[in-house]
C-alpha cells in the first residue's frame, strides 16, 4: 500500500516524503515541478537511501493523473499540490482557483473512481482570518481570508467536508499549518522561494548570505511585546512528522478531523532576528517600515488537540529552526540550481 504525495517535491512535501519513508511507508510523488525541482527527488532518495516512484504530471489534469491511480495500490493521499504566494494570488486569482481548487476536485474524483478513502490536506492557519483570541483552537470560526490564496484553503476545506458528508467511508484530515521554517538537518532539502521571498525566514537567510541588503520589518506598532508581529514558527521536520501521525490516524477513522500543527509558542519578528543572529553568529541589518496589508498582530496555535489525539507534538527549538534554515541556505545559495 502506498501513500500518494500530490505536490510532494515542494518544501513541506519533500520533508514529509523523507519522514514517511523512514517510518516504512511506500511513497509515490506527483509534481508538475512548476515551483520545485526534479533535483529534490534525488536528494530525498539520497537522505532516505530508498527510491521513490515519481510522476511528473499536473494534479489538475485528470487524464495525466489517472495512471497514478490505475497503476498503483494507493491507500492514502496527502494533498500538498497548490500555489502559495499571497501577493501573486491577488494579481492572478484565476490561476490560484484553477490550480488549488482544480487539483482538489481531480484528486477527489479519482479517489472516488479508484476507491481510495483517505485524504490528508495541507491547510493553513490563514483560514482563521484575524482570530478573536490566541492561542487559536480548531473550533474557532474560519473565513474572513483577505486574499485568493487563503480563500482557496478555506474553500477546499469546505469541499472536503461536503465530500465526507456524501461518502461516509471517506476519512479527511485537515492540517492547519502555522509558520513552517527550518530545513532537513542534512542541509540537502529546504525551501526554495521564487524571486524575492515574501516570508520572513527565507528573507532573513538571504540577507545573511548577502543577496538582500536588509530586512524590512513590517510594523512595530502592533499590540505585542515589542510591537512587531507574533507568529508560531514550526520546524518543517516536526511538521513532516505530524503528517506521518495524521496518515496513521486517517487510515483508521472516518469523517473529518481538523488539527492545528504549530508549537503553541509565538515569537515576534525581532525575536526571530535576534535568535537567528545569536545562533548563527551573523548580523541581520534591518529597518522598521510600515505594516504589510493583510497582516495581523498575533497568530499562534493551541496545539493540544494534535498532542491528545495524534500523540504528536513539535520537539525542535527555535535555535534548531534558525540553525537548519541557515545551514540549508549556506550550502545551497541558489536553491536546487
Ligand atoms: C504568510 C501568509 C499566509 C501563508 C503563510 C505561509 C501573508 C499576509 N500571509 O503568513 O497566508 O499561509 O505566509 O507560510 O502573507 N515579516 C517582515 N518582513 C518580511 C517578511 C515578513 O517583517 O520581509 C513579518 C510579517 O509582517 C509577519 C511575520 O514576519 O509578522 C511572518 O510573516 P510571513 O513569514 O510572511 O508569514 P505570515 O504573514 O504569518
Amino acid at each position: 500500500m502506498a501513500i500518494l504525495l500530490a505536490g510532494g517535491a515542494g518544501f513541506i512535501g519533500s520533508h514529509t516524503a523523507v519522514e514517511l519513508m523512514d517510518a516504512g511507508y511506500e511513497v509515490i510523488i506527483v509534481d508538475n515541478f512548476d515551483n520545485s525541482s526534479p533535483e529534490v527527488i534525488k536528494r530525498i532518495e539520497e537522505i532516505s537511501g530508498k527510491s521513490v516512484k515519481v510522476y511528473a504530471v499536473d494534479a489538475t489534469d485528470r487524464k495525466m493523473l489517472e495512471p497514478v491511480f490505475s497503476e498503483n495500490n494507493i491507500d492514502s493521499v496527502i494533498h500538498f499540490a497548490g500555489l502559495k504566494s499571497v501577493g501573486e494570488s491577488v494579481s492572478l486569482p484565476l490561476k490560484y482557483y484553477r490550480n488549488n481548487i482544480g487539483s482538489t476536485l481531480t484528486i477527489l474524483e479519482l479517489m472516488e473512481q479508484y476507491n481510495v478513502k483517505n485524504i490528508v490536506f495541507s491547510s493553513s492557519a490563514t483560514v482563521y482570518g484575524n482570530p478573536k483570541k490566541v492561542p487559536i483552537t480548531e473550533d474557532m470560526p474560519t473565513g474572513g481570508c483577505t486574499n485568493p490564496y487563503g480563500k482557496t484553503k478555506f474553500m477546499i476545506e469546505d469541499i472536503l467536508q461536503d465530500a465526507a458528508v456524501a461518502d461516509k467511508n471517506l476519512s479527511v484530515v485537515l492540517l492547519r499549518y502555522f509558520n513552517p521554517i527550518g530545513a532537513h538537518a542534512s542541509g540537502r532539502i529546504g525551501e526554495m522561494p521564487n524571486g524575492i521571498p515574501n516570508n520572513l525566514m527565507p528573507y532573513i537567510t538571504q540577507v545573511a548570505i548577502g543577496k538582500l541588503e536588509q530586512l524590512k520589518v513590517f510594523g512595530n506598532d502592533y499590540d505585542t511585546h515589542d510591537g512587531t508581529g507574533v507568529r508560531d514558527y514550526i520546524h518543517v521536520v516536526d511538521l513532516a512528522k505530524g503528517h506521518v501521525s495524521a496518515v496513521n490516524y486517517c487510515e483508521n477513522h472516518q469523517g473529518v478531523e481538523v488539527f492545528n500543527l504549530g508549537t503553541g509558542v509565538g515569537y515576534s519578528v525581532l525575536d526571530m532576528v535576534k535568535a537567528f543572529s545569536k545562533v548563527n553568529e551573523v548580523e541581520i541589518p534591518y529597518k522598521i517600515v510600515g505594516r504589510r496589508d493583510g497582516d495581523i498582530a498575533k497568530c499562534y496555535a493551541d496545539a493540544s488537540k494534535a498532542q491528545e489525539v495524534l500523540g504528536w507534538s513539535a520537539d525542535l527549538t527555535l535555535d534548531d529552526m534558525c540553525r537548519d534554515s541557515w545551514n540549508w541556505q549556506k550550502n545551497n545559495p541558489d536553491g536546487y540550481k
